[in-house]
């Protein structure tokens, strides 16, 4: 049977509305973050090693280095500058190496992005960043457009495997409880660099994962040293842009392999829309702004009963 919705994707990947427990989802409701503590072992039998995961991000930081990370905004990234000082980034992972395609499918990311998200879901970008020390905190901030309605919805999760011990040394993530229910972004309410009184640092070590509500408040902290890789796996609402346009840039024969459940969540399939990319380089603009402004009202205002999509996974 050809899948038609996330609900029949995630069935067919195994994925079910107990993947996360109690517990997880409860914190993810509540607080915008879970941790599922997950270990190496568990990877390995996912089909995901670890070890080789991380040799071949440093293949690939090798291979491609000052090109590395920023495939969706190559305009930005010039001789001397990058779009992020103090870390290093891949993107475009599903082309590199299977292995990537794999993590992409875990159950942890899958169920929490459908959870937070209450509608149908597509990969947005799937990368590796790992912070450079002495860099300082990054600042606070959110991974998607900042909700200006209590009743707007959730419209990405992102979810961190880490490859390294991730902790106060290695630059781990901080973040503020409950603050994906503000409205706005947190240079509206804060000074994003500095701590926060109520900022909660998340040690977790390697293997370990981290699912975030993308409207939460997050950040790297300072790293003093020692490697902490992560691979970032994102879901957005699937009515939103793909920060990595994979019809455009996923090979033709990783393409013909894939399942359908994987075409379906990346948005491959010769029925899925393809994104323009002469309006998404001008995403930034002042008339597309206005566009997803009045989209992001009329979702907030008339959208409808979103959870009939989702509710064995969200309640
Ligand atoms: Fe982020």
């Amino acid at each position: 049977m050809a899948i038609t919705s996330t609900m029949e994707a995630l069935g067919a990947l195994g994925v079910t509305p107990d993947t996360l427990s109690p517990g997880q989802k409860e914190s993810l409701d509540k607080d915008g973050l879970c941790v599922i503590e997950t270990e190496p072992a568990f990877w390995r039998e996912f089909g995901v090693d670890l070890d080789e995961m991380a040799k071949t991000i440093d293949d690939l930081f090798e291979r491609e280095g000052f090109n590395a990370g920023w495939e969706h905004i190559k305009e930005a990234q010039k001789v001397g500058s990058t779009p992020e000082a103090g870390a290093r980034r891949l993107s475009n992972l599903i082309n590199k190496h299977p292995i990537f395609r794999r993590a992409m499918v875990a159950p942890f990311p899958l169920a929490a992005s459908y959870r937070v998200i209450k509608d149908e879901i597509r990969l947005t970008s799937l990368q590796i960043r790992e912070p450079e020390p002495n860099a300082g905190n990054q600042a606070l901030h959110i991974d998607w457009r900042p909700r200006h309605w209590p009743t707007a919805p959730f419209g990405a999760c992102a979810s961190f495997l880490y490859l390294d011990d991730s902790s106060r040394e290695t630059g781990a993530l901080r973040f503020v409880p409950r603050s994906h229910l503000k409205l706005g972004q947190p240079e509206d309410y804060c000074d994003p660099y500095e701590e926060q009184p109520d900022q909660v640092v998340i040690e977790v070590p390697r293997g370990a994962m981290v699912c975030l509500n993308a409207h939460t408040w997050h950040g790297g902290t300072h790293s003093s040293g020692g490697r902490r890789r992560a691979l970032f796996i994102t879901y957005r609402n699937r009515r939103h842009w793909q920060q990595l346009n994979q019809k455009k840039f996923l090979d033709p024969n990783v393409k013909d392999s894939l399942s359908e459940a994987e075409a379906y969540l990346l948005g491959v399939r010769n029925q899925d829309a393809t994104q323009n990319e002469f309006f998404y380089r001008r995403r930034n603009s002042r008339y597309i702004r206005f566009f997803s402004f009045a989209r992001d009202w009329v979702d907030a205002h008339v959208g409808g009963e979103r959870t009939t999509h989702a509710n064995s996974f969200t309640e």
